[in-house]
């Protein structure tokens, strides 16, 4: 099935891509940008991303590696804190008296 009209690129060209990224390297993020890479080709409108991400959530080589999951939030509880224990923050440094 055709999936991006503009690039003539099939459901089985971005499993074969997904996949082939996945067995080259295990700990990458897969997005639709480099499976266009990939495939020599570049998005042209655009029309085709809600249902070209959704086949490459479907292949079996898409999931995200563990230690790169939950990332944003993570890094939002790090900002949050500063990375500091809570008698070491800079608004609690000025207070102390
Ligand atoms: S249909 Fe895929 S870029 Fe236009």
């Amino acid at each position: 099935m055709i999936i991006c009209h503009c690039m003539s690129i099939t459901d089985a060209d971005i499993r074969a891509a997904v996949d082939w990224m996945r067995a080259s390297d295990p700990e990458t993020l897969i997005t639709p940008g480099k499976v266009y890479r990939a495939l020599g080709k570049k998005a042209d409108c655009g029309g085709c991303l809600p249902l070209f991400m959704e086949t490459m959530s479907k292949s079996d080589g898409f999931g995200v590696p563990v230690h790169l999951r939950n990332l944003r939030a993570a890094d939002k509880e790090r900002k949050t804190h500063e990375g500091r224990s809570e008698g070491h923050r800079i608004p609690k440094q000025g207070t102390e008296e």
